[in-house]
C-alpha cells in the first residue's frame, strides 16, 4: 500500500518489521488527513494552526501497540494515544507546541465480550461507550453500566478519567466498577492487574490513562437495572420560576433516593430538568410529590422504557433507537461546533441571589451553559483515596460549562472569554483550597506541565494537579515515577514522576 514508504526514517523503519504497512499513515498519506479527522470532536483544533501528528498508526492487536512504543522510545518519537477522541484540550491527537509524536488511534481495538452469567464484560479501550452499552444490552435485559452519556465517547479516555453519567448516584462511577485492566507500559511489557502492581492499577482508574502507558482493555463488573425505567424531561423557564427551584434543587437532589437522578441543564432562561428512575411512573409519582413538590411533576411527563432504551432516548432524543448507539460518528451538534468548556464542584448550596445573577448573565447575548449533575449517594461513598478521583462525599453537584460557536462565523475569542469571566463570577460559590475540577472536562486554562531537565515537573503540576485530584496527586506521581520514571508518555497535563523517596 501507499502508507509507509520505505524512507530511512528510523521510526518508519522499526515498525516495518512487525506492523503491516497499511496500518501505519505518513503525512503524505491520501488518508492520513481524514483519518486524523475521523474522531476530532473539537474542529478548533482542525486549523492549519494545529500542531499534527507526524505519523499515525491503527493497532490491531496488542503485539502492535507494543512495537509502536518500542519503536516511539528508540527513535524519539512520543506517543498520544487516542481512543474516542473526545479530549476537550484535544490532547490525544495535537500537541501546544512543537513535537514530533505519532497518534496511536485504536479505533480498530474494540471488541466487547459480555459475560451475563458472571454480570462482568471485558471492554476494549478502543470501543465507545455506545458500543459497550449496546452489546451489554443484546446480552441481558437486567444488566447495565454506570458510565458517560454521550455514546461516541471512547472508553479508553472516558474510563481513565473517571466516567460517569444516569447512574452516578445508584451505582458511581465507571471507574469504581473496572476490576481489571491490560496495559502497555513504557518499556512495551503488557501488563494485567496482577503484574502491574497496585498502584499503577488504582492510577489508571481516574488519574488519565495517558501519563501511564496505552490501556488496552477493561474488565469491568454490570450492574442489576430493572425491566422498567422512567425518563423525563422537564423543562422550568426563567418567567415560570427557574430561580428558585433550581435553588431548591440544590438541596434536594443530591439526597433523593439513589435510584433517582435529576440532573438540569441550564441554558438561556430555561432550566431543563433530566431525569433517570429506576423504577415504574407509578412507584416515581409519590417520591416527586413528598421530596421535590416545587417541580410539579406530574404523570404526563413520564416516559417508561428498558434502560438500554432510555441511553440513546436521554441523549440522542425521543426520535432514536438502541441501533443508533453503534453509530461512530453520530453527528451531536456538537461536533459542527468549536467548544470550550470547564468545570466546578459545588459544596454549599449557592444562594438565590447569585442564581438570579447567573440567570441574567446566561440571557447575554453569546453565552453558554450549565450542566449541573447532581451527587450524593454511591458517587459520595467512595473514600477519596480509593480511586484517583477525589470529588466524593460532601459534594453536592458537578457544574460543567460549556460555550460554543460555528466555526464558520469565527475562531471563538469571545465564547472563550465569557467562559473564562463566567469561571470566575462563580468563584465564591464553589469548592475553593483546592478549586476542584473534573479531569475528563480537561481544561489547559487550569495549568501546563513545565519540562525541567526533560521530565514534566510535580511542583510545577500541583497547580493543575491538585485541582483534579486533590490529595491524591501525589500518589499519582509515585506511581508513575514507579511505571515511566523518564516521562515518555507525557502530554501538557499528565502526572509527572516522582521518586519514591522524595
Ligand atoms: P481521547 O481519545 O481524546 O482521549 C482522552 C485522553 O485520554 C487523552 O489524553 C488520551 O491520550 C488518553 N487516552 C485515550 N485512550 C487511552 C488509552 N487507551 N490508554 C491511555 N490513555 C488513553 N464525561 C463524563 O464523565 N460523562 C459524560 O457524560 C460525558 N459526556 C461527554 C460528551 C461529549 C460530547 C464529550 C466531547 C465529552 C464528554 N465527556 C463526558 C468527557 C469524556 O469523558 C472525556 O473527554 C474522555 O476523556 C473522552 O475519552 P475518549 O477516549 O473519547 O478521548
Amino acid at each position: 500500500s501507499s502508507q509507509a514508504s520505505s524512507s530511512d526514517d528510523g521510526f518508519l523503519n522499526c515498525l516495518s518489521a512487525s506492523i503491516p504497512s497499511q496500518l501505519v499513515f505518513t503525512r503524505s498519506s491520501p488518508s492520513f488527513t481524514p483519518l486524523l479527522k475521523s474522531s476530532i470532536r473539537n474542529p478548533k483544533f482542525f486549523t492549519p494552526a494545529t500542531v499534527r501528528p507526524l505519523y499515525i498508526v491503527t493497532p490491531t492487536n496488542a503485539s502492535h501497540v507494543q512495537t509502536a512504543v518500542g519503536c516511539g522510545r528508540r527513535s524519539g518519537v512520543r506517543i498520544r494515544v487516542r481512543s474516542g477522541g473526545h479530549d476537550y484540550e484535544g490532547l490525544s491527537y495535537r500537541a501546544v507546541r512543537n513535537e514530533t509524536f505519532a497518534v496511536l488511534d485504536l479505533s480498530s481495538i474494540r471488541a466487547v465480550r459480555v459475560d451475563a452469567q458472571a454480570s462482568t464484560a471485558w471492554v476494549d479501550s478502543g470501543a465507545t461507550l455506545g458500543e459497550l452499552y449496546y452489546a451489554v444490552g443484546k446480552a441481558s435485559g437486567q444488566l447495565g453500566f454506570p458510565a458517560g452519556l454521550c455514546p461516541t465517547v471512547g472508553v479508553g479516555g472516558h474510563f481513565s478519567g473517571g466516567g460517569f453519567g444516569m447512574l452516578l448516584r445508584k451505582y458511581g462511577m465507571a471507574i469504581d466498577n473496572v476490576i481489571d485492566a491490560v496495559l502497555v507500559d513504557a518499556r512495551g511489557r503488557l501488563l494485567s492487574k496482577n503484574t502491574m502492581g497496585s498502584d499503577v492499577f488504582w492510577a489508571i482508574r481516574g488519574g488519565g490513562g495517558e501519563s501511564f502507558g496505552v490501556v488496552l482493555s477493561w474488565q469491568v463488573r454490570l450492574v442489576p437495572v430493572p425491566p422498567t425505567v422512567t425518563v423525563f424531561n422537564l423543562p422550568v423557564t426563567a418567567s415560570q420560576g427557574a430561580v428558585d427551584v433550581v435553588t431548591r434543587w440544590q438541596q434536594v437532589a443530591p439526597a433523593l433516593p439513589d435510584d433517582l437522578m435529576i440532573r438540569v441543564v441550564v441554558q438561556q432562561q430555561t432550566a431543563n430538568f433530566q431525569s433517570l428512575f429506576l423504577g415504574t411512573c407509578d412507584a416515581l409519582l409519590p417520591v416527586m410529590s413528598s421530596r421535590f413538590p416545587e417541580l410539579r411533576f406530574n404523570r404526563s411527563y413520564c416516559r417508561e422504557m428498558t434502560w438500554i432504551q432510555s441511553v440513546p432516548y436521554i441523549y440522542l432524543g425521543s426520535g432514536s433507537t438502541v441501533e443508533d448507539l453503534l453509530n461512530r460518528t453520530t453527528s451531536a451538534s456538537v461536533f459542527a461546533s468549536g467548544y470550550k468548556a470547564t468545570s466546578d464542584y459545588v459544596r454549599r448550596a449557592i444562594p438565590r441571589d447569585a442564581w438570579a445573577t447567573i440567570f441574567a448573565k446566561l440571557a447575554k447575548p453569546n453565552a453558554g451553559l450549565m450542566i449541573l449533575d447532581p451527587y450524593g449517594a454511591a458517587i459520595g461513598a467512595v473514600p477519596e483515596s480509593a480511586t484517583p478521583y477525589p470529588h466524593r462525599a460532601g459534594v453536592l453537584y458537578n457544574i460543567q460549562y460549556m460555550n460554543f460557536w460555528s466555526m464558520a462565523a469565527g475562531d471563538g475569542a469571545v465564547q472563550t472569554k465569557w467562559i473564562r469571566d463566567f469561571y470566575a463570577f462563580m468563584e465564591p460559590y464553589v469548592s475553593s483550597s483546592p478549586r476542584e475540577a473534573y479531569f475528563n472536562y480537561r481544561d489547559l486554562d487550569l495549568g501546563e506541565n513545565v519540562i525541567v531537565g526533560n521530565v514534566s515537573s510535580y511542583q510545577a503540576g500541583m497547580v493543575w494537579g491538585q485541582k483534579y485530584f486533590k490529595d491524591n496527586y501525589k500518589r499519582l506521581a509515585m506511581a508513575k515515577g514507579e511505571i515511566d520514571p523518564d516521562d515518555y508518555f507525557r502530554n501538557e497535563q499528565s502526572i509527572p514522576p516522582l521518586a519514591k523517596n522524595k
